[in-house]
């Protein structure tokens, strides 16, 4: 009944109006929770009267802007995955050591001494990862600058999957290495790679910030070994999403022991505003006092430090909210695929509406802001020049009624924009059914002419034009 009440107010109709309309429209009874079409009214028409008697005032249903305990918009730009933002643990850890002072670490972390708590909380994580140490960096930008750049010359081969961050580039530009770009999340396009011009270093991430994409990481891992490589994982977005306890997705492929660096930013799952690199005890060493941001910036601030702490207690203990996400992610999945979005069934919590070109991108993106449900617009150099998208990040903290109203937008918007005349979803030929059986939907394949064109992009990609890269 607070669906029609909402359906309502949403669209300036009287009770009846709303109740006529109900029996016709698909979308107003999948917005009222029901799976399959109705033809029958499942209340007396009289109800809504008798309801506004019975809570015995009359029914404010809010308008944008208006304050309400009802939540009537849902925020998918963020990347704090697991909602963490605010957790009371991880809020009391921080200001206890602002209160109480703190370390003396106004300086570069290369001169802090063992017994620091930065030090403590690097071999927290370095056990709970099953690496030999790990270092603490000022964001996941130091960390992946900051390693390529440390392990890398220019005699170093540096294999990079054409959709990884830009820090990595940079990092690897930096040392002056040979980087030969491969396509995104193609393991044969890599061999190939490594067979023309020998042993080196593959860098891929677990998963992909831009578009959802998860990386096909034992194969990879298998390539790398038989030629001999060393592997670096970037575990931004798997980092307290994958795993047993949130350990990324590494140690939830059992592949920690053919990974040699795993680096992640610690601001997304992790909600600190800091980075990390892990990798054997002695290139850790030698990364504390040859990474250049290590040594050239200062160190995380002691109350960023005791929050991550704080927030690795709580991503390993709350199960619950990694069981939460991936329930939200994969309704949300379903319930896309079925409204005819390109989108598979399974996948990771990004999950990204490419659009085609720029312009029907942001029209896309606005269209949804008018029904209040904020993604993110990543267009070229982020993404090939007719792969613009809009991303929607789920998060744990989004409940049954956000997640149907977000597909309510979907509807609403995919007939204002339609999305059978979008580039992907006309070539892919998924059509546009209501009320289809997830079961049979299909697992989208890999696109031969859009990583080939992610490739060629990535190559010629001047390195000022890179930033946008970053997701
Ligand atoms: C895959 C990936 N790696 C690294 C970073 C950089 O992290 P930070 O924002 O902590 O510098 C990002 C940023 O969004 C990212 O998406």
């Amino acid at each position: 009944m607070l669906g029609m009440f909402i359906l309502k107010h949403t669209y300036g109709l009287s009770d009846e109006q709303v109740w006529d309309r109900w029996v016709h429209d698909p979308y107003f009874q999948y917005f009222t929770g029901e799976e399959f079409f109705q033809h029958e009214l499942p209340h007396e028409r009289s109800g809504m009267s008798h309801w506004r008697n019975r809570i015995g005032e009359t029914l404010d249903i809010p308008t944008p802007g208006s304050p309400s305990g009802l939540r009537l918009s849902a925020e998918l730009s963020g990347n704090d995955y697991l909602d963490l933002g605010g957790h009371s643990a991880i809020t009391e850890a921080k200001v206890a050591v602002m209160q109480g002072g703190g370390d003396d670490v106004y300086m570069s972390a290369a001169f802090l001494t063992d017994g620091t708590m930065q030090r403590a909380v690097e071999r927290k994580m370095a056990a709970f990862l099953g690496t030999e140490d790990a270092v603490l960096c000022q964001s996941g930008w130091c960390a992946n600058l900051g390693l390529m750049q440390a392990i890398s010359d220019q005699e170093t081969q540096v294999y990079v999957d054409a959709g990884v961050h830009a820090a990595i580039w940079d990092g690897a530009r930096s040392a002056g290495a040979q980087i030969r770009p491969f396509r995104h999340n193609r393991p044969e396009s890599l061999e190939r790679k490594i067979r023309n011009h020998g042993v080196g270093i593959v860098v891929v991430s677990a998963v992909y910030g831009v578009d959802g994409t998860i990386c096909p990481l034992a194969q990879i891992a298998d390539i790398a070994e038989r030629h001999g490589c060393e592997i670096v994982v970037d575990e931004t977005h798997s980092i307290g999403v994958y795993g047993r306890q949130g350990q990324g997705l590494v140690s939830d492929l059992g592949l920690q022991d053919k990974i040699t660096y795993r680096t992640f930013s610690l601001s997304k799952a992790m909600v600190t505003r800091a980075g990390m690199v892990t990798g054997p005890a002695r290139i850790m060493d030698f990364f504390r006092f040859e990474s250049r941001p290590a040594i050239f910036s200062s160190a995380v601030l002691p109350h960023e430090v005791a929050g991550l702490g704080a927030a690795l207690n709580v991503i390993q203990e709350e199960d619950w909210r990694r069981e939460r996400l991936r329930h939200n992610t994969s309704l949300l999945r379903i319930r896309l695929a079925d409204l005819g979005f390109d989108v598979a069934v399974s996948g990771s919590q990004i999950i990204a509406l490419v659009a085609g070109v720029e312009d029907v991108a942001i029209a896309f993106r606005d269209a949804l802001e008018r029904h209040h449900i904020f993604g993110t617009l990543i267009s070229a150099p982020a993404t090939t020049r007719n792969g613009a998208l809009v991303r929607l990040s789920v998060n744990s903290g989004l409940v049954e009624e956000d997640l149907r109203r977000i597909a309510w937008a979907c509807t609403c918007v995919r007939d204002e924009i339609p999305i059978s005349r979008w580039p992907l979803t006309l070539r892919r030929g998924v059509p546009a059914i209501v009320g289809r059986d997830a079961a049979d939907l299909p697992i989208v394949p890999d696109d031969e002419t859009e990583t080939d064109a992610v490739t060629e992009a990535a190559t010629a990609t001047p390195p000022s034009e890179e930033k946008r890269r970053a997701s």
